[in-house]
């Protein structure tokens, strides 16, 4: 553990860290564009030259390591001569594109010439090399060549991380120009990240482009739901749509990093055929009514086939893409408010998806099969669901985010289900299952909930609410609590974090869990393997 000291502060940090990770302990800045703590150092950029006592010039600061007794300055008059060097040298070829660049309020050039340069450039605007722009060079990335700084981030990921190697500086002097080679587009599963690491508007994302200015949106922490693996994720939307998701650094997870498959996910959760309002099947239609009415008429359904066939007369199905929370409120509804043990989980991949890869990709597209399992819930088998029904054992059946028609096929469903006599759904979208039911109960989708998944190694990691579902849907957990109460007259709470609670105090395996230590990164179920 060196000591040393920073801007006049002395701190012990840990061994091998560089100079701008120990700054950063502090709260000091050192401004860097192709340092990236998951990729190798280039030292290339110079943007974070610092002075250190007894070296016999500047020092850049991420491949210097901190050594003891080292005194680092990064405000004195040298590492400012530096620092608005660095920036006009950077400036000199750059466009003057900030007004129509969509980078603009994440640009780290835009951002470092405010903090350390704001000087007039003294280059001729007609003497700028002019470069390549608004080239679409595959998968969903669009590149500038012009407003490259030539930090080599993005040729660094495609060579270190995804092994793709499609990016690649060519020419010399000052019309080096990030480029593809001939006829060989960036198509690789995890291109967009490169938009997320390059620091300028070199590289930004073809779905994102010129739909809204990053300072309008908002972020919400969540977890992607494209996959068992359940990367962290910032979900960035406004006005009640999401506009992109960015991974979140979980070293747990999925360190920097996300899959192009998960980072459109939400583009399913966001189309026309969202639920807005329960519906119940009147004359062959669905027709839409109160929450409250839609309750009490569900409620008295299951109250009469308790009477006449018993509580096992109603069970239940729920997809593994429902959060834990949800999936412990609709076991403890079914076990102790109906009496039903018949529940079980549906963890579903439509055909033609993407298998498991050696990096993020899980084949299963469920973000919660593992968190369903532990907390008991078996796997569904349909034939038995079915025979049940055939048997008249079974009359009604709910189903909660699980499409089973989409899933069986009409003919098989008809066969195995069309004998029911109450079909109720709780889903996001009007799906063909929907569309059978005898009730629908309209909830939201993933990013509009609090709440948790647990991923498939065992790590149980947060989501938070982006923005409420929308219309008249209510998110799973308060339809639940809305039901629970309208069947037994009992108050139930529809917090995540309440709801958890309870959960971590009756399922074994999440024993000793509490909701706000699942921020940031996630804790592991109990004898979860890391
Ligand atoms: S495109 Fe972006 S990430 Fe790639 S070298 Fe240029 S500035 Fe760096
Ligand atoms: S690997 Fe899975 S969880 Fe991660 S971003 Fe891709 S789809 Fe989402
Ligand atoms: S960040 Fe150190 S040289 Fe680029």
């Amino acid at each position: 553990m060196p000591k040393l000291t920073i801007d006049g502060k002395e701190i012990e940090v840990a061994d091998g860290l560089n100079l701008i990770q120990a700054a950063e302990q502090i709260g000091v800045e050192i401004p860097h564009y192709c340092y990236h703590p998951a990729l190798t150092i280039v030292g290339n950029c110079r943007m974070c030259l610092v002075e250190v006592e007894k070296a016999p010039k500047l020092q850049i600061a991420c491949n210097t390591k901190v050594a003891e007794g080292m005194v680092v300055h990064t405000q004195s008059a040298k590492t400012k001569t530096a620092q608005k060097a660095v920036l006009e040298f950077l400036l000199i070829n750059h466009p003057i594109d900030c007004p129509v660049c969509d980078q603009a309020g994440e640009c780290k050039l835009q951002d470092y010439y405010m903090q350390y340069d704001e000087q007039v450039s003294r280059f001729p605007l007609e003497k700028k090399v002019r470069k390549g722009k608004a080239i679409p060079i595959g998968s969903d990335v669009m590149l500038d060549q012009e407003r490259c700084v030539l930090c080599a981030r993005c040729t660094r990921f495609f060579d270190e991380v995804t092994h793709t190697s499609e990016l690649a500086i060519f020419e010399r002097g000052d019309h080096n120009e990030i480029d593809i080679y001939p006829g060989q587009p960036v198509n690789n599963k995890y291109a967009g990240n490169v938009i997320d690491i390059c620091p300028v508007g070199a590289l930004t994302e073809k779905d994102f482009r010129f739909r809204m200015r990053v300072w309008y949106l908002h972020r919400a922490t969540s977890v992607c739901g494209g996959c068992e693996r359940g990367c962290a994720i910032d979900i960035h939307h406004q006005r009640g749509r999401i506009y992109r998701y960015k991974p979140r650094y979980n070293p747990e997870v999925n360190s920097y990093w996300m899959c192009d498959e998960g980072r459109h996910h939400f583009t399913k959760l966001q189309n026309e055929t969202r639920l807005t309002a329960p519906l119940v099947q009147d004359r062959e239609r669905l027709m839409p009514e109160e929450w409250s009415v839609a309750v009490r008429r569900l409620a008295s359904q299951i109250g009469n086939f308790k009477k006449s066939f018993g509580p096992r007369s109603i069970g239940a199905m729920i997809g593994a893409q429902a959060t834990n929370e949800e999936a412990f409120a609709l076991k403890r509804l079914l076990l102790d408010t109906i009496g039903s043990d018949r529940i079980a989980m549906v963890s579903y991949t439509p055909p033609g998806m993407s298998g498991d890869d050696e990096f993020l990709i899980r084949a299963n597209k469920n973000p919660n099969t593992r968190g369903l399992e532990a907390m008991g819930i078996p796997p569904a088998h349909f034939s038995e669901f079915g025979a049940a029904v055939a048997a008249g054992e079974l009359k009604m059946l709910i189903l909660m985010r699980t499409d089973l028609l989409g899933m069986m096929g009409e003919t098989e469903f008809i066969r195995d289900f069309g004998a029911l006599e109450y079909l109720v759904v709780l889903d996001t979208d009007a799906s063909e299952t929907a569309q059978m039911a005898n009730q629908v109960l309209p909830i939201g989708a993933y990013p509009e909930t609090d709440g948790s998944f647990t991923n498939f190694k065992g790590r149980v990691q947060r989501l938070s609410q982006a923005f409420p579902p929308p219309g008249e849907a209510l998110t799973g957990i308060e339809a639940i609590a809305r039901l629970g109460h309208a069947i037994d007259g009992q108050e139930r709470t529809a917090d995540a974090n309440a709801i958890f609670t309870q959960l971590a105090a009756s399922e074994p395996a999440f024993e000793g869990i509490s909701f706000d230590a699942l921020m940031p990164y996630g804790i592991s179920l109990k004898g979860a393997a890391q």
